[in-house]
């Protein structure tokens, strides 16, 4: 049997979205299908989904899991085009909108993706492999200043400016051998032993950056509420406290305006959860619903 990648909070991922027959609902973080499989599913099939992914590879073993449901479809795009795909398949209203962001654990398997520190690969961490901006780019040609920025800000670092220092002094640095070599030379002794590896503040940093995380997620928020018919729900998972901070901010302020936040506190996978995925760990759940 073929192992996927976990999906999160599957049960409160269905109870906001409300699914029922005849509905309308597009999974914007369709990875491996696994959300996608369970909405489906819930209404047997009689609802309508559309899944997207900026990520060629990873929408073919989707489309063959879902092969048996004909009202999926599968759009290789970013999600920031959300109205340009949803104009393009003529549908002008949707019922709830999923995003489960982030990377799959399909990207992280993935020797040659140069997404994890556990292979040595090509540094690239794009999803979308036609994107500009890779791993390499930002490694090799991004200012010391902007390098300190992006791994405080991103990654939460503490450690930001000495590891900064150490790329500019290492360039060219072309593998994820070599980038995590080049952060261990600076790294405090002490703290390498701690449960969380420790560069992997940088990779998801670098990550971030190149696929323009978090400039995507703000985009594509603001367009849904376009599209929501009334009653219609968007549920968000995120795994960073800034992405969290973006939902957040983007419920408050439309708070009233035509959306009714469903969860005044995120909410978070169980004890359970947590300890059969442990990547589940940082996950907090919003949802909204459109008046
Ligand atoms: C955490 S995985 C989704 C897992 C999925 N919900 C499941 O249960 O199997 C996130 C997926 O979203 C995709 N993704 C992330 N940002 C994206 C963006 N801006 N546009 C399109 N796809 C994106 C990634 O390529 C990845 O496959």
């Amino acid at each position: 049997m073929k192992i996927y990648h976990k999906s999160i909070m599957v049960d409160k991922v269905l109870e906001f979205l409300n699914i029922q027959p005849g509905k309308i609902f597009v999974d914007c973080t369709l990875g491996e299908g696994g959300h996608s499989f369970e909405i489906l599913k819930a209404c047997k099939g009689k609802c309508t989904v559309i899944g997207i992914d900026a990520d060629p590879e990873i929408i073919e073993v989707a489309r063959e899991r879902l092969k048996d449901y004909p009202n999926f479809i599968a759009v290789n795009r970013r999600f920031s085009d959300l109205n340009e795909i949803l104009r393009e398949l003529k549908i002008e209203k949707v019922d709830g909108f999923l995003f489960d962001l982030g990377i799959s654990s399909y990207h992280l398997d993935r020797p040659d993706r140069g997404f994890s520190f556990r292979f040595d690969a090509p540094l690239d961490m794009r999803m979308d492999r036609n994107g500009e901006l890779t791993a390499e780019y930002v490694v090799n040609r991004y200012s010391k200043k902007d390098l300190e920025r992006i791994l405080r800000e991103y990654g939460e670092e503490p450690f930001a400016k000495r590891i900064a220092n150490s790329i500019i002094k290492n360039r060219p640095i072309k593998t994820t051998k070599e980038l995590v070599e080049v952060i261990s030379k600076v790294y405090p002794r002490k703290y390498k032993n701690s449960r969380i590896h420790f560069a992997t503040r940088t990779f998801m940093a670098i990550r971030i950056e190149v696929n323009r995380e978090l400039q995507e997620l703000q985009k594509a928020l603001l367009k849904s509420l376009d599209f929501l018919n009334q009653g219609g729900r968007i549920v968000v998972i995120t795994f960073h406290s800034l992405e969290d901070r973006i939902v957040k901010r983007f419920f408050k302020e439309n708070e009233g305006k035509g959306l009714k936040i469903l969860t005044k506190k995120p909410l978070y996978p169980n004890e359970e959860e947590i300890f059969e995925n442990p990547r589940a760990r940082s996950a907090k759940l919003r949802a909204a619903e459109k008046e």
